[in-house]
C-alpha cells in the first residue's frame, strides 16, 4: 500500500482482461481470466473489468465467475449503449459483492459519421435512454464518450450533462486513439469539471492509449487535474501500442507522490509476479527496457554506475527492486565492469578473494567478457572457483544428453556433481518436451523441493554466430530465484540456466539453515 495521510486516494480500474485482451494474440480462456483476476485482487486494484459479456459465451462466463469468486474488489461489466449489451453485463455481474456497469458510445464526428452513422442529437438521445435503462439495475454507472479527445468541448459537454442528468455516477473521458498531449488532456478535465453542469455530483476517470507513448503522462496529468479513477492494464498491454501501464502509473505515484498529492492502493511487492503472469498467459513478452518490470529496468553495466551503486544504491536507483518483488542481481557483469564489481559480486556468494586471486579472476573474466556480452553468475563462480581452487556452486552440471525428435516423449540424461558431498552421478528424466526432460533429470539430483516457475528464451545471435539465452525462474518456499545462461545450443542454455537457478535457491536455503539439507535424492529419487 503506497498511501500516506493527507493524499487523495486514486482508484485503480484494471482493464487488462477487457481492453488489454484486445491486443492481438492476447486472448484468454475462462480459467486464465479467473486466475488473473485473483492476482489483480491481490495486487490491490479497486475495480476489475474482466471482459465484454455480450461478446462471447466465454467472456460472459468469465465475468460471471469472477463476479462470484473474486472478493474484495468491484467488478465491472462492459457494454455498448445497446439494451442487449446492458442486459448481458447486468446478468453477468449480478453476484458480485460490488459492481459497476461501464457503457460507451462514440462522440467524435469521425466516429459518428463513419461508424455509428448517427447525428449528434441521436447520440445524445441514445446515451440518455441507455444510461437511464442501466440505472434500473445498477447504481454505479460509468459512461465513456469514445474518442472524447477528438470530440470538441461543445458536444462533449452536451453528452456529459445528458448522462449526468440520467444518473451516471462516473464519467470516463477516454483518449481512445492516444492523440492527446499531457497538458491538453489535463486541461480538458479542468474545463469539464468547471463547465459541465452536475460535474460536482460525479467522479471522473482517465483512460489513455499509448500511440504516442504518452498514456502514463496523460493519466498523471488527469490526476493533477482532479481525476480520481484511472483505467490501466498490466504491462500496458492493449490495442495497438496499448494502454496506460498499471505498474508505471502506480510507481510514479509511489515515487513522486508529493508532486501529485495522490496515492494508490497497489501493493508494490505484487507487481512483478503479476506482470510475469500477464506476460506469460497473454503470450506477450516484456521489452527489456520497459520501466519497472523489464529485465534491464534495475540492471547496471557501466563501470561508473556499478561503482556508485556499490557505494550507495541511491546513486543510480530511484526505486528498490526488492520492494517490487523483483528477484535480481543489480550488477550485470560485462566488458565494462571493473575489479570492484567483480570482487563485490563474488563476495555476495561468500567468497573473499586476495589480490592475486582477484587478478587471476579479472584476467579470465575480461577474456570471457570480450567473447560474450554478459558473464553470468554461474560462469563467474566457475572462474572464481578456479582462482580459489574449490568448487563454489552446490552442483556442477558437466554433461547433458537429450534425445528429441518427432515422438511424444523426450529423454534427458545429465551428469551432475554434488560438490558438497564430493560425488558425481548420472540422472535421467523424461517429458513431452526436451526442456521438460532436462529439468526432470536435473531436479532429481537436487533434494530440496525446487519448483520450476518460468523459462524465457531469447536469441542473442550476431552476424553468423547464433546463440540462445535462457533465463529460468524457480521457486523454493516463497522465494523466487533466477539463473541465466547463454549457449550456441538453446537446450543447453535452458539446462544450464535451470541448474544455475537451482544452485542459487539451494545455496540461499542452505546458508539460511545449514542443518536443513535433505538427504541427496530424497525428493525425486536418484535414477
Ligand atoms: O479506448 C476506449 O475508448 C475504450 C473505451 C470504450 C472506454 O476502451
Ligand atoms: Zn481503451
Amino acid at each position: 500500500m503506497t498511501e500516506t495521510t493527507g493524499t487523495r486516494r486514486i482508484k485503480i480500474f484494471d482493464t487488462t482482461l477487457r481492453d488489454g485482451e484486445q491486443a492481438p494474440g492476447a486472448s484468454l480462456d475462462v480459467e486464465q481470466k479467473i486466475k488473473l483476476a485473483h492476482r489483480l485482487a491481490r495486487l490491490g486494484v479497486d475495480t476489475i473489468e474482466p471482459g465484454f459479456p455480450i461478446s462471447s459465451p466465454g467472456d460472459f462466463r468469465a465475468v460471471q465467475r469472477i463476479s462470484r469468486e473474486v472478493e474484495g474488489v468491484e467488478i465491472c461489466g462492459f457494454a455498448r449503449a445497446v439494451q442487449e449489451d446492458i442486459d448481458a453485463a447486468v446478468r453477468a455481474t449480478e453476484d458480485a459483492q460490488r459492481r459497476r456497469l461501464h457503457m460507451f458510445l462514440s462522440s467524435s464526428n469521425i466516429h459518428l459519421d463513419f461508424q455509428l452513422k448517427k447525428s449528434r442529437a441521436e447520440v445524445v438521445e441514445l446515451a440518455r435512454r441507455m444510461v437511464s435503462y442501466a440505472k434500473r439495475f445498477v447504481d454505479e454507472v460509468e459512461f465513456s464518450p469514445m474518442d472524447a479527445t477528438r470530440t470538441g468541448d461543445e458536444f462533449l459537454f452536451e453528452v456529459l450533462e445528458a448522462v449526468i442528468e440520467e444518473g451516471a455516477t462516473i464519467l470516463n473521458i477516454p483518449d481512445t486513439v492516444g492523440f492527446a498531449l499531457p497538458e491538453e488532456y489535463g486541461a480538458m478535465f479542468t474545463r469539464v469539471m468547471r463547465g459541465v453542469r452536475g460535474s460536482d455530483r460525479v467522479e471522473f476517470s482517465a483512460h489513455c492509449h499509448n500511440d504516442l507513448g504518452m498514456a502514463v503522462a496523460n493519466s498523471l496529468a488527469a490526476i493533477k487535474a482532479g481525476v480520481t479513477h484511472v483505467e490501466v492494464t498490466v504491462n500496458g498491454i492493449g490495442e495497438r501500442a496499448g494502454n496506460c501501464s498499471l505498474e508505471e502509473l502506480a510507481m510514479a505515484l509511489a515515487t513522486r507522490g508529493e508532486s501529485f498529492g495522490a496515492a494508490t492502493g497497489i501493493r508494490p511487492e505484487e507487481i512483478y509476479a503479476t506482470s510475469q503472469m500477464v506476460s506469460r498467459m497473454m503470450g506477450s513478452p516484456i521489452a527489456y527496457n520497459k520501466p519497472i518490470v523489464g529485465r534491464n529496468a534495475f540492471q547496471h553495466e557501466a563501470g561508473i554506475h556499478q561503482d556508485g551503486l556499490l557505494k550507495n544504491r541511491n546513486t543510480y536507483e530511484i526505486m528498490d527492486p526488492e520492494r517490487l518483488g523483483i528477484p535480481r542481481s543489480m550488477i550485470v557483469l560485462g566488458k565494462h565492469s571493473g575489479r570492484h564489481a567483480l570482487r563485490h559480486r563474488v563476495a555476495e556468494f561468500g567468497v573473499e578473494l586476495d589480490a592475486q586471486q582477484l587478478e587471476e579472476l579479472y584476467a579470465a573474466f575480461k577474456e570471457k567478457a570480450d567473447r560474450q556480452k554478459t558473464v553470468h553468475d554461474h560462469e563467474l563462480l566457475q572462474m572464481a572457483g578456479q582462482a580459489v581452487d574449490r568448487a563454489l556452486e552446490p552442483y556442477t552440471l558437466s554433461e547433458v544428453q537429450i534425445v528429441t525428435g518427432s515422438g511424444t516423449h523426450r529423454v534427458a540424461s545429465c551428469k551432475i556433481r554434488d560438490n558438497d558431498a564430493g560425488t558425481e552421478a548420472m540422472y535421467t528424466g523424461g517429458g513431452e518436451g526436451p526442456v521438460e526432460a532436462a529439468v526432470a533429470a536435473i531436479r532429481s539430483a537436487v533434494p530440496e523441493p525446487v519448483e520450476f516457475a518460468d523459462l524465457e528464451l531469447y536469441s542473442v545471435s550476431s552476424g553468423e554466430t547464433s546463440a540462445g539465452e535462457a533465463t529460468v525462474t524457480v521457486r523454493l518456499g516463497d522465494a523466487l530465484h533466477r539463473g541465466t545462461a547463454t549457449n550456441r545450443d538453446i537446450l543447453m542454455a535452458a539446462a544450464e540456466a535451470y541448474m544455475a537457478a537451482c544452485n542459487r535457491a539451494v545455496r540461499e536455503a542452505r546458508s539460511a539453515a545449514p542443518e536443513s539439507r535433505p538427504a541427496a535424492g530424497a525428493e525425486a529419487g536418484v535414477r
